[in-house]
């Protein structure tokens, strides 16, 4: 049987990195999957590119609460219920602190934690006992990385986020977990607004850091989603997984 067979699993982020390849892994298991985008010409190209994966693409930028609300409505009142929530979007530039403003700012938290607390909250009435919520943190969240406060911040504050929403959605046996990647080959390093030669440079210094000494993969990451998507998990309850070749832990 397979883990994930007819269950409904929304994604946020599912068109690309780390969002795509859990689509497909949580696919292969048997799920209704359904993702969102973020503007209409997102959502056109997500369904060109990705029209036999996603059983819907639904249009909403997580910063937006009330399209977040519009988003999970559209779902429940189609599906009835969510059974996995893997709220995954989230952006990642990097700057030295003198030169993060007011829209760097907004822009990291409001995309990457205000995305997730009221993801959280209008996905609630459709989240049945039974159910598992898993957010998407970060290694930079148990380091000290030069240029990533404002990144490794909202980072913290999602891994707070599985913590304190696991205490108080506990008792209605929904639970709630968290991924966090270490450096993972995706698109995200493209949209850093760096040079190449920059992100060459990073990856480097990232590599260095890494006891495995390679980036991981997107898969890599979406077992683990699987693994909290599913009864697998069963006893796991406010839990961080990481996927980082050792990064936070032996670093
Ligand atoms: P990605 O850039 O490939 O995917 C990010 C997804 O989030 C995209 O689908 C994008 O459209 C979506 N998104 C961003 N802002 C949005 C908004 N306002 N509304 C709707 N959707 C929005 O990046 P990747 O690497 O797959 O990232 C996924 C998650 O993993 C992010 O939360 C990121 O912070 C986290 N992460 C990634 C790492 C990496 O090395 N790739 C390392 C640690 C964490």
């Amino acid at each position: 049987m397979s883990k994930l067979e007819k269950k409904v699993a929304v994604i946020t982020g599912g068109n690309s990195g780390i969002g795509l390849a859990t689509a497909q892994t949580f696919k292969n298991e048997g799920a209704i999957v359904v993702t969102n985008a973020r503007n209409q010409q997102r959502l056109e190209e997500t369904q060109a590119d990705h029209g036999d994966l996603f059983d819907d693409v639904i249009l909403a930028d997580v910063t937006k609460v009330d399209q977040l609300e519009s988003l999970f409505n559209s779902v429940g009142e189609k599906y009835g219920q969510i059974d996995v929530l893997f709220l995954n979007a989230g952006i990642a530039k990097f700057l030295p602190i003198e030169h993060v403003d007011d829209g760097f700012y907004n822009a990291h938290f409001d995309t990457n934690v205000r995305g997730i607390i009221f993801g959280v909250q209008k996905a609630l009435p459709y989240l049945k006992e039974g159910s598992s919520i898993i957010l998407t943190t970060s290694v930079v969240n148990q380091m000290g990385m030069a240029n990533s406060s404002v990144y490794a911040a909202t980072k913290a504050a999602v891994r707070s986020l599985a913590q304190s929403l696991s205490a108080e959605l506990v008792d209605r046996g929904i639970r709630v977990n968290a991924v966090s990647p270490g450096p993972i080959e995706t698109p995200i390093f493209g949209k850093m607004e760096l040079e190449q030669e920059q992100i060459d440079e990073m990856a480097q210094g990232i590599l260095g850091k890494v006891p495995l000494k390679r980036f991981g993969t997107s898969e890599e990451v979406a077992k683990a989603a699987l693994f909290l998507a599913s009864n697998d998990s069963s006893f796991v309850v406010g839990a961080e997984i990481e996927v980082d070749g050792g990064m936070a832990t032996l670093g």
